[in-house]
């Protein structure tokens, strides 16, 4: 700590005499008097570094994600820009670890290839939908893997990790250990049981593998044996009082109770050493001889990942990356989601502080965000991706950034700040048609109409001797929204910010109502236009209406940045006018300048595109469970194979097999399995959808004579009702053969 700081301490003690904790700091009676609150509230940062959680490049993300770690940070940063602060925000992709390379695995190709295509996805969805990093970084660069290795060096070097031979999971038939993601079970606190290795998304914890109930190997699904290896650890144990004090104590009043909670729990729970290396071969390589086959474990070379960032900005635009990390007076913020909490809150900082590095000031974490009464899930298929949402509303319509603010605007409106909340179409549609169009949209259009109308298109003058109570009360209005604004948005409350945005707009909607100009300009004289009187009420209430839509550009530019910079250019100002100073100035539009037409800022949402995409969900959902049905069937089939269990000649004789001939045979569409087929069974004719298409075209198999169970209960698959099954045989090379002998239709099979 520097001089300056010292000699702060030293006044405040003799102000305050009682031990030094930050957070008294925060209490001090003597509020701004105080010259503490420079040191203590970090209040005026010398600069900002902003991070929000890399995103696993294994797959599309959704909007829930952009919801939680994405948006928020962005409105913050855009905010912090508006006011010139130094700030960096940083993000990229997570290309390490078994999440990346389970998905290489499914889509049957390499990891590289998974991140290379996952990446360039992530980047341009984030980029279209308005997200403004400084970068978009990869861990797969060159110049992480050194920051990373760097760091484990460095800790491994100073003493501060541990190496222990320990037992771990293995999986004999893939000959490998099995870490994270590659082991799933049991959740032992809500019971998924689908949770990984280390941790459940279903309710976010973060686990160990040996907690999982009844584990079993993802790569062979097999219960997994045991066997030795040798590890790095982090002793987290030898870190608890830090972190109490550090959290518990120091931040118990400025952190979200979501985050201290969970912060508690673990700390309560008792912290354990945490092992930051890998059997794997995808990953960055233990910086250490003879530790081939090791990596470091993804969530420590991960967060580096912020620092690697910075790193490369800095050399992409000639600046020094040090002090973002090393000089406390930079305020890190992390903006994460909250299966992140633990690793940004316990592990990150703890590996930080040992490093010598700054810690975070804040972490705010959201909850999560449900969609039309479930769960958000990429893998169920009940999500709206982000790409999606860009192909169906962005990239269809001219002027899609209209809908990209509509988007941030309804995510920000039911952010799940504090709380899971609920995305719902109709819920969209009421956000962007009675608030973003009604009030919003309303207020600004019909300012620029009448002005255009009743003003001859220009900012008409200011009479000084007519301003009444209300103008002067809507300019006290506005200067207050202004800093409510200022103040949810520093304490991360970008529900309460916003809405006072539109607050804002709907008080401009009903001081218009008041003045009624359009009722004033029926006041006219014999020339036809009002008489002097009336033109000036006239004026002011348009010149107030005018410079209030100019204060909502710069109020509502960090949300919606689109909308913003379309007000800029409707009053044909440069968007310097968005600079945070403004806001709560009547003087931003100078008197006589011609102003644009209006512009469409907002549309609206017609019930049937609310019906649409609730339709689309549900049939890309249907249709994601119908393949991971298939695909559970067909392990079934496989496990029938080695253990079909006995049964009695009573059930055997239930079953009726009647021979037969397809006399038709076309491809089922959308399903590369399946048949449907036409079987004449002598009496009646059936339909009947069998998966041999991989065997056999279709017409291949017309003619062929077949044995078909009769009384199975009708199965529909893609849609086709299905009645009877054929019998097949399996040839040694697993090619599905017809076992045939020429018989005519419709005999009993005995
Ligand atoms: N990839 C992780 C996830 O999607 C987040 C990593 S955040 C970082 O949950 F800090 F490690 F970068
Ligand atoms: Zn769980």
């Amino acid at each position: 700590m520097n001089n300056k700081f010292n000699s702060i301490l030293e006044t405040h003690v003799s102000n305050y005499s009682h031990p030094l904790l930050y957070k008294d700091f925060l209490k001090c009676n003597l509020g701004n008097a105080c010259v503490c609150n420079i040191f203590a509230g970090m209040n005026n940062p010398k600069r900002y570094l902003i991070t929000s959680a890399l995103p696993y490049a294994n797959g599309p993300k959704h909007i829930g994600h952009l919801a939680g770690a994405y948006l928020p940070a962005d409105i913050y940063v855009r905010f912090l820009r508006s006011q010139k602060k130094d700030v960096v925000f940083v993000c990229g992709s997570d290309e390490h670890g078994a999440a990346i390379t389970i998905q290489a695995m499914k889509e049957k190709t390499t990891p590289k290839a998974i991140v290379d295509k996952y990446h360039a996805l992530l980047e341009s969805n984030m980029h279209d939908l308005g997200i403004s990093f400084d970068i978009y970084h990869r861990t797969s660069e060159k110049i992480h893997h050194e920051t990373a290795q760097e760091f484990f060096t460095t800790l491994n070097n100073n003493g501060n990790l541990e190496l222990k031979e320990s037992e771990q999971y293995f999986d004999e038939t893939a000959n490998t250990f099995l870490a994270d993601r590659y082991i799933t079970g049991t959740c032992p606190i809500c019971s998924y049981d689908n949770a990984y290795g280390d941790q459940c998304e279903k309710c976010g914890t973060s686990l160990s593998p040996e907690q999982l109930i009844n584990p079993k190997s993802t790569l062979s699904g097999n219960p997994p044996s045991k066997k030795k290896t040798t590890h790095w650890y982090l002793p987290l144990d030898k870190h608890e009082s830090f972190l109490r004090q550090w959290i518990l104590v120091e931040h118990q009043s400025d952190w979200k109770t979501n985050v201290l909670g969970q912060c508690k729990s673990w700390i309560d729970a008792g912290l354990q050493p945490r092992a930051v290396t890998r059997d794997l071969e995808w990953g960055v390589k233990v910086p250490v001889k003879d530790a081939e086959g090791k990596v470091l474990y993804v969530w420590f070379d991960a967060p580096i990942g912020y620092i690697s960032a910075t790193k490369q900005w800095a050399l992409n635009n000639n600046k020094d990356w040090k002090p973002y990390w090393e000089d406390k007076e930079t305020k890190l913020v992390h903006f994460i989601g909250k299966d992140n909490i633990v690793f940004h809150c316990i592990i990150f900082p703890v590996m930080l502080k040992i490093h010598g590095n700054i810690l975070p000031e804040n972490v705010p974490s959201n909850e999560f965000m449900n969609l039309e009464g479930d769960k958000m899930s990429t893998s169920r298929g009940w999500s709206i991706e982000m790409d999606e949402y860009i192909h169906d509303f962005v990239k269809k319509e001219n002027g899609g950034d209209i809908m990209v603010d509509a988007l941030r605007y309804y995510l920000t409106a039911i952010a799940p700040e504090t709380k899971d909340s609920e995305f719902t179409w109709k819920g969209f549609q009421d956000a962007l048609n009675s608030e973003l169009v009604a009030v919003f949209g309303n207020f600004v259009n019909r300012t620029f109409v009448l002005m255009h109308k009743l003003c001859n298109g220009k900012v008409p003058p200011l009479h000084q001797t007519i301003i009444d109570e209300s103008d002067l009360k809507i300019s006290n209005d506005i200067l207050h929204s202004k800093k409510t604004i200022e103040d949810c948005i520093e304490h991360y409350k970008f529900r309460d910010a916003l809405f006072e945005v539109i607050d804002i707009a709907r008080k401009g909607n009903k001081y218009m109502q008041e003045k009624e100009p359009w009722i004033v300009a029926k006041q006219v004289g014999e020339n036809g236009l009002p008489v002097p009187e009336a033109q000036q009420k006239i004026d002011n209430t348009l010149h107030y209406c005018l410079q209030l839509s100019a204060n909502l550009a710069v109020l509502i530019n960090p949300f919606l940045p689109s909308t913003a910079k379309k007000l800029c250019y409707m009053m044909k100002v440069v968007e310097k006018m968005l600079d945070w100073e403004n806001a709560g100035k009547m003087n931003l539009l100078s008197i006589g300048y011609s102003l644009r037409a209006p512009e469409l800022l907002f549309r609206k949402m017609e019930d049937i595109e609310v019906a649409e995409q609730i339709e689309k969900l549900k049939l890309k959902s249907k249709k994601i469970m119908e393949t991971t049905n298939e695909k559970s069937t067909s392990a079934d089939t496989a496990k029938d194979k080695v253990s079909k269990q006995t049964i009695q000649f009573d059930d055997f004789a239930k079953v009726d097999l009647k021979t037969g001939t397809i006399i038709a045979a076309e491809k089922v569409e959308k399903a590369d399995k399946l048949l449907k087929l036409e079987v004449d069974l002598g009496a009646e004719k059936r339909t009947i959808v069998s998966g041999i298409a991989l065997h056999y075209k279709p017409e291949d198999v017309i003619g062929q004579k077949v044995v078909v169970v009769t009384n199975l209960s009708p199965r529909k698959m893609k849609g086709i009702e299905s009645n009877g099954m054929i019998l097949m045989a399996e040839d040694p090379d697993g090619k599905l053969v017809f076992v045939s002998s020429d018989v005519t239709n419709g005999r009993n099979v005995n």
